[in-house]
């Protein structure tokens, strides 16, 4: 029977342990894709992606393995991402499959992320088969990262495969375990369809791609589907799977991972997590979906060229629908204009919606400093939720506020453990337990301000400790804070852009390196410029930006008219990323400069 012949997984691992040149490995072992066609890192479709060697939407490819057995068996792979802001991407693709390959890395060991994705693992009850990668290295110690993975964990390793995904060693008995150790999906073929959407993309010519895993039933092109959270219903024009490219088939049935489409037109109307099935058979009740993931940072997206503030918008929507992560809503800045409030789950996040906001959608941008959101009471009783500093209340109005905390797992060498604990004190961090892994790694554990964490701690920690630390974090909820909000005053004008929030008792030297940095990043102009920076009515620090003296060109005496031009191309470069604000032209790194001090 088909059914008992498919294996769903997914590759987990902390980031650059290897998931993705084992998937590669992967495809080119069962053949799915010839050497010719081989691209390192196939799955990491995105440009982006491949640039940053970072996987970030999940992918999901099936492959036909003839195992030792005799028998034929399709696997469906799904990646998954690694970093912690896409945890959420990370459930999504869990809940598709019935086992998990855990990757670790033999030099490195278990990281933060590694135990992160190990729970996620856990809690959809997934097989989970250790694999001991990079044995290659000379650095490599799989005899101790065997012991970490039955230690920490608590699973048995006896049978992990030491594997070398680059050098191709140990994938075969990899896909003999996944035939052995996975169990075959259950589910009925009889019983009415249901089928999980665990991603959607728009393509322009087909509609909305559904990518799904079948739990019951079957679903071919001519049946109408039901979209069980909206009810809304369409007739399917083409079902299939990915292998890697798609391919059409005549339907997709029990266990199967593949799309579905349908002329959706509409993206709103495709919710991840929702539960496709048939019109004229419906099951009785949804599959359990996703949890929400809430997004903890937000920042101000503005459009350079206000012209551009629908396509923005069109942008936005057009991203969210695979991302339902991403929230946004309109919102106007005295400084900047017409743009959006943006929510995303972390600064990775944010960077790559940034990112491909300005790639793939030709959008120039400023964007603001990213905020957490606080929990302000006021003299008055009430209680309000800020996301955006500039909609602070006046100070005399706040009785107190309330930030969001993180439980902060931190993982270390432990010649560096002074070193994450300086730091994290230094973050207003709160010491929690600290445990040895093994002999030489230690996992520390602080309570800290998750705007801390947002701002520079994770390249604190990095730095601090030559790149070994590993972090991993979950709120833990709000605790009250003596915190206040610092505005930017330019020529005397307040810059709403640029008010962010501050812990009193840093507020001066927060203020004081603030200025000092605006100073250096905002050109000269015809006249002076006073750069203040103030709580309330209180100006904390202040200091000018000096009139611009001589032309610019006027440096470039005599007649060598190529450096002229490279002069003016500087500086017509330079002013795509320019706001004037009041009569002060102001750079984006300006609105990011609270992040990057001392
Ligand atoms: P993300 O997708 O960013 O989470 O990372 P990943 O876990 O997919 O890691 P990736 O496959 O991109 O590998 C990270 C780095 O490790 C790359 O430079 C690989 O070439 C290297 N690498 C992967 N497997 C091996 C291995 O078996 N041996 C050695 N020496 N290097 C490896």
């Amino acid at each position: 029977k088909r059914q008992e012949s498919i294996r769903n997984f997914s590759i987990i691992a902390h980031i650059d342990h290897g998931k993705s040149t084992l998937a590669d490995r992967i495809l080119q072992h069962t053949d799915t894709v010839s050497d010719r066609e081989m691209q390192d890192q196939l799955l990491d479709s995105m440009d982006l992606e491949r640039e940053r060697g970072i996987t970030i939407k999940l992918n999901a490819v099936e492959l036909t393995y003839n195992a030792k057995d005799g028998n034929e068996y399709i696997f469906h792979l799904i990646d998954t991402p690694g970093h912690v802001d896409f945890t959420y991407e990370v459930s999504r693709s869990l809940a598709a499959c019935e086992g998990a390959v855990l990757v670790v890395d033999a030099a490195q060991g278990i990281e933060a992320q590694t135990l992160a994705n190990v729970y996620l693992a856990v809690d959809n009850d997934l097989e989970i088969l250790p694999v001991i990668n990079k044995i290659d290295l000379p650095a490599a110690d799989p005899e101790r990262v065997r012991g970490e993975i039955e230690e920490v964990i608590g699973i048995d390793a006896t049978d992990a495969v030491l594997a070398s995904a680059k050098a191709g060693i140990g994938i075969e008995e990899i896909l003999e375990q996944i035939v052995e150790n996975v169990p075959a999906p259950d589910g009925d073929l009889e019983a009415p369809l249901k089928a999980l959407i665990f991603d959607s993309v728009y393509d322009s010519y087909r509609g909305v791609v559904l990518n799904v895993r079948v739990m019951d039933g079957v679903v071919k092109p001519g049946d109408v589907i039901q979209l069980m959270q909206n009810g809304k219903e369409y007739e399917v024009t083409e079902v299939g799977i990915f292998s890697p490219k798609t391919i059409a088939r005549d339907f997709l049935m029990v266990g199967d991972v593949g799309y579905i489409t349908a002329s959706i037109k509409n993206i709103q109307d495709t919710q991840v997590g929702d539960t496709v099935t048939l019109a004229n058979n419906p099951a009785s009740e949804p599959l359990k979906g996703y949890r929400k993931m809430n997004p903890m940072v937000y920042c101000g997206l503005y459009p350079i060229d206000t012209s551009k503030y629908t396509d923005l918008r069109e942008a936005l929507e057009r991203l969210q629908l695979n991302d339902s992560a991403l929230e946004f809503e309109a919102e106007t800045s005295q400084a900047l204009g017409f743009g959006f409030r943006c929510g995303f789950l972390g600064l990775l996040h944010m960077d790559v919606i940034q990112e491909r906001l300005e790639r793939e959608f030709n959008l120039d941008l400023i964007t603001t400093a990213p905020s957490v959101i606080y929990h302000v009471n006021k003299t008055n009783g009430e209680k309000i939720i800020v996301d955006n500093p500039a909609d602070f209340p006046e100070p005399s109005m706040i009785d107190n506020v309330e930030e969001p905390f993180v439980k902060a797992q931190i993982m270390v060498p432990n010649e560096y453990v002074g070193a994450v604990m300086e730091i994290s004190q230094r973050k207003r961090g709160e010491f929690v337990t600290m445990d040895y892994l093994d002999e030489y790694r230690v996992n520390v554990v602080y309570n800290i301000p998750l705007s801390e964490i947002v701002f520079d701690f994770f390249d604190k920690l990095k730095s601090g400790t030559k790149g070994y630390a590993s972090l991993d974090y979950e709120l833990i909820g709000y605790r009250t804070s003596n915190l206040v909000k610092m505005d930017i005053l330019l020529n005397a004008e307040n810059v709403d852009a640029l008010s962010f929030i501050v812990h009193k008792d840093f507020s001066y030297e927060r203020g004081k390196a603030i200025v000092d940095k605006l100073k250096k990043l905002i050109p000269r102009q015809q006249f002076e410029v006073p750069i203040q920076a103030a709580i309330g009515t209180k100006i904390v620090a202040r200091t000018d930006i000096k009139a611009l003296r001589k032309n610019v060109l006027a440096k470039c005496y005599g007649g060598d008219i190529s450096r002229k031009r490279k002069l003016l191309e500087k500086q017509k470069d330079g002013k795509k990323r320019m706001k004037q604000i009041g009569s002060v032209e102001v750079p984006q790194e300006a609105f990011m400069a609270v992040l990057k001090m001392d």
